[in-house]
Parts: structure tokens; sequence; C-alpha cells
């Protein structure tokens, strides 16, 4: 059995000092715990004393964008197997009740699909005023798992419920939910990522959880020698957004990237490779997949002879190129054991688009074309238009942003994959 997986939120107050004694308790269960805090939870305790006891790295503050690129909020959601807010705080459950996410812990908790469990801690007065009684009542229908604070003495002097149950009895109550909790990679309950939807559309409807997908992006290089290659105007632009709306869509995402100045999307596990005989072998270690799309402009040739050291102008007649074929990613995987269930190919034409797209379907062994035409600027272009051939014909698509074009195939593989209503 794999090591179950929490995602520690930490908020502000007096009480949070018991998260340390909480994460000692769970890592002696080897549960694995990564930690969140928010801005006030470091006025009582400091992230160095929690990043000691996890082992790990104590996530902050979502503007930092080092972070943020190297592991996105839905990612931090996406590792674990339950989320537990403890202590939390009569603010941060308003703002939970509410769905306002304007810190990383609560973006967190607004996008994730995960059982979460929150542990309130507080004032016996702000427990039972009736804004927050509400909120707990609203938390509670929303399918969040309340953990009832004790009744006490509390820290200013006054005595009733609002005590931060023992963590003796938080981790029982973690042990007795992550027994029932979905592996990882399954949805809970699904909600939409609002902060990644801002500029991009819903696909929770068209979700793609615990599916594989694999995507390759941008050109190759081809070296000739140290200094020189061959490489193509493949911008990667179209790969990326393909594999950040996979990513949208709940997918674990692979993208296979060439070499490329662009960011990764979040949710994205990226492979960076430069040669054709790269990408092919991250490819095949990437597999098994349920869906390729393979929108990389790989180098059809190859220099046939690297040389070890820069070639020289000697004076006499340029050397000669000598060209040798490279492997043809797309056509590999189609006869591959492991073909993925829906293989995808993109179809980069200048004259004659869907006749090529079609010919190339069928030699290649791909079930789905997407053809373009690249006869303009779509090369490094923030626009697309293209025909999606299948096995059932050919659909033309209008113009749109290659964004659009990425969240309109994703929509088309769910349905897919989902079979036939
Ligand atoms: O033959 P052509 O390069 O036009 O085929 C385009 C499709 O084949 C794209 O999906 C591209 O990613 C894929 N391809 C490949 N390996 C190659 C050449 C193309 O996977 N060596």
């Amino acid at each position: 059995m794999t090591q179950p997986r929490i995602l520690l939120i930490v908020s502000g107050g007096i009480a949070a000092y018991k998260a340390l004694e909480l994460v000692r308790l769970l890592k002696a269960k080897d549960i694995a715990v990564r930690a969140v805090m928010t801005e006030s939870a470091a006025a009582f305790v400091t992230p160095l004393s929690l990043g000691v006891l996890t082992e790990d790295h104590v996530y902050g503050d979502m503007f930092d964008l080092k972070e943020e690129r190297e592991i996105g909020h839905i990612q931090l959601s996406r590792e674990a197997d339950l989320i537990v807010v403890a202590p939390a705080t009569a603010n941060i459950l308003a703002r939970m009740a509410g769905g306002i996410a304007d810190d990383l812990a609560t973006t967190i908790l607004l996008a994730t699909d995960k059982p979460v469990l929150a542990c309130p801690a507080m004032n016996v007065r702000m427990w039972h005023h009736k804004a927050t009684q509400r909120n707990i009542a609203q938390l509670k229908a929303d399918g969040i798992h309340i953990l009832e604070p004790g009744v006490g003495a509390m820290a200013c002097n006054e005595w009733g419920k609002g005590r931060l149950p023992e963590p003796a009895e938080i981790a029982a109550e973690i042990e007795r939910l992550l027994a029932e909790a979905p592996p990882v990679g399954e949805p809970h309950h699904l909600l939409t990522d609002t902060t990644r939807t801002i500029n991009a559309p819903d696909l929770s409807e068209h979700n793609l959880f615990g599916r594989h997908v694999l995507v390759t992006a941008g050109p190759t290089h081809e070296p000739i020698d140290p200094v020189r290659y061959i490489a193509n105007r493949s911008s990667g632009k179209q790969g990326f957004a393909i594999a950040a709306a996979a990513a949208r869509a709940g997918a674990k995402v692979t993208l296979v990237a060439g070499p490329v100045m662009l960011p990764t999307p979040a949710g994205v596990t990226r492979v960076n490779v430069e040669t054709a005989r790269e990408m092919l072998d991250a490819v095949e270690d990437a597999l098994p997949a349920d869906v390729a799309i393979l929108v990389a402009a790989v180098a059809d040739w190859r220099a046939a002879d690297e040389a070890p050291q820069k070639i020289k102008k000697d004076g006499g007649a340029p050397a000669p190129l000598l060209l040798a074929e490279n492997p043809d990613i797309l056509a590999t995987l189609a006869k591959h054991p492991q073909r993925p269930a829906l293989l995808i190919g993109f179809a980069a034409e200048t004259e004659t688009v869907v006749d090529h797209a079609t010919a190339k379907r069928a030699r290649k062994g791909a079930d789905w074309i997407v053809a373009n035409d690249v006869s303009g600027d779509v090369m490094g272009g923030a626009t697309n238009q293209v025909h999606l051939v299948t096995g059932k014909g050919v659909e033309d698509w209008p113009e749109m942003p290659k964004s659009a074009v990425a969240t309109r195939l994703m929509e088309r593989i769910a349905d897919e994959l989902a079979g036939p209503k």
C-alpha cells in the first residue's frame, strides 16, 4: 500500500503550536505530511519548525512565483489524499464558506477535489457567533468534515467551547477519513479551479480525472556539430495550451517538450528533450497513457554524423551535410504494445490540408489528426484554424485562439473516452 499523504493547512491562532505535535503523531503513524501556512499562522509557529517536522518545504505565499512554477496549488492538493485545516480559525472558515481564495491556503481549498477536514479553534464567543455557526453549517452542507472543538479553559482566560481538539484526537479522525478516502487521482467532489478559469473555460463537465494524457510539443534540435543544429519554427504554444487544458480537465499530464522558453503549465509534469530520438525515449518512458497528443514538430531528418568538434571553414568547398531519417514517434506509438487508447497527431500543411491529413491518419495509424494550414503565420502566432480528421469524417473548426483549440479538443477527447451516451 502506498503511504497516505496529508496536506496540512495551518491557520493563525494560539492553537497553531498544536499543529507541530499533530505532524509528529502523523509521521509516527507513517503518514506523509506536507504543510501550508497562512500569513497569520507564521506569527504563532515558525515555518522552520514545521519544515523540520514535515521534512519538507513549507508552502506559504501563493504569489511566490518560484513555488507556483515548481509546484502549483493544484499540484499540492493533487498529491494529497486528504486536506486538513488545523487549527481552522473563524476567519479561514468564513473564507472557505464564502468561496474566497485570497491566499495560497484558501486557493487550494477552493480548487481541490479532495476530502477536507477542518478542525476549528477559536474564542468561545467567536465559536457561538451566528456568523461562525452559519459558516459551519454551510461547510458541512458543502461536504467539508468538521471536527467539533472541545470545551475547556481558553488562552484568553475564558471557558467554553472553541478549544482545538487534542492532536491525538485529530490524528484518529484523519486515520478514519483516510480509510474512506478515494485513492489519489480520483475526484471527491468536483470543484472547478476558479483561479485558473478566470481566463480559461470551465472543463469540469468534461473531466479527465484518473486519465494520463501524454503531449509532445515544440520543435526538436538536431545537432550538426557542438554549435550548430537543424531546427524549425515551431513555438510550442499549441502543445503547451493542450497540456494546460488537459491538466485543467483533471488529467495527469506528461508534457515532453522540445527546446522552447515557455513556462510549464500548472499541474503538468514536463520532460525537456532536445532531439527526436530523445523525444521518442521520453515518450516511451511515459507510457502507459490513455491519450497521446503529438503536437511536436519533430525534425524529419538529423545530421547523419554529428561532428565531435565545430566544423571549420577551410577555404575549400563547403562540407556536404548528409542526413539520416529520424524515428517517427507517432507511427512508433501506433504500433507500440502499449499504444494509447486514443492517439492523436497533428499535421501542419501548406496545401490541400485535409487530403494530406486524411492520408497521414491512415499512413501513421493515428485515430485522429488535427490538421492546420501553416502557410500563413500560424507558427508562433496566437490563433489557429484546424480541421479534425477522425474515422467518422472531417470537422472544420473556425479560427480561434490556440487555447480555445486546446479546450475544444479536450472536450472532444473527454467525450470520446466517456464512450457513447
Ligand atoms: O509527417 P508529419 O511530420 O507531417 O507528421 C506530423 C505528426 O506526426 C505530428 O503529430 C508530429 O508530432 C508527428 N511526428 C512524430 N515523429 C516524427 C515526425 C512527426 O511523432 N518524426
